[in-house]
């Protein structure tokens, strides 16, 4: 997909809206028997593309996967290294839409993104693509540790 003329995280609402809706047509194939909470992530790279991912969880429970990290993996697997934009969006099937919180991305989910952007990474937490929280990764994610640290 190279629909986004976005090449930065300058995103425009229509893009922001199609990211969102992107992670919520994923979500729909999320794996979590276990816990029920079925997540979806969107990201767009800076070449314009994006890739999605959703939760696979397993019976050995420490062995699942999130969305977010879904969704990367195949940016990655794809030659594309550069995240400009995420959305995310988890609940329960069962929660009534004026009851879904927002779903952000967990500690690690929040360490892995921090390798493939500058920070500026803009974070799109969403219940529906006009209802969404937006941040970007160096305010959920302060005093990082990052590729920079390893440098010499
Ligand atoms: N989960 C995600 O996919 N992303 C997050 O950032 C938070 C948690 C998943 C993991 C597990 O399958 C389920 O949500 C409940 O924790």
């Amino acid at each position: 997909m190279s629909d986004f003329k976005s090449r930065n995280n300058t995103l425009d609402e229509t893009e922001v809206q199609t990211l969102i809706r992107t992670a919520m047509s994923v979500r729909d194939k999320a794996y979590a028997p276990y816990s029920e909470f079925k997540v979806g992530a969107a990201i767009l790279c800076s070449d314009g593309r994006v890739f999605s991912g959703c939760n696979v969880e397993n019976a050995a429970y420490g062995a699942g996967i999130c969305a977010e990290r879904g969704a990367g993996m195949q940016a990655l697997a794809s030659g594309s290294q550069e995240f400009t934009a995420i959305a995310v969006v988890g609940w329960k099937d069962d929660t009534d839409e004026g009851d879904r919180g927002l779903s952000y991305p967990c500690g690690i989910c929040r360490q892995f993104l921090n390798e493939f952007t500058d920070g500026s990474l803009r974070v799109y937490v969403a219940r529906s693509p006009s209802d969404y929280d937006e941040n970007d990764l160096a305010s959920l994610l302060p005093h990082s540790f990052g590729p920079k640290n390893l440098e010499d």
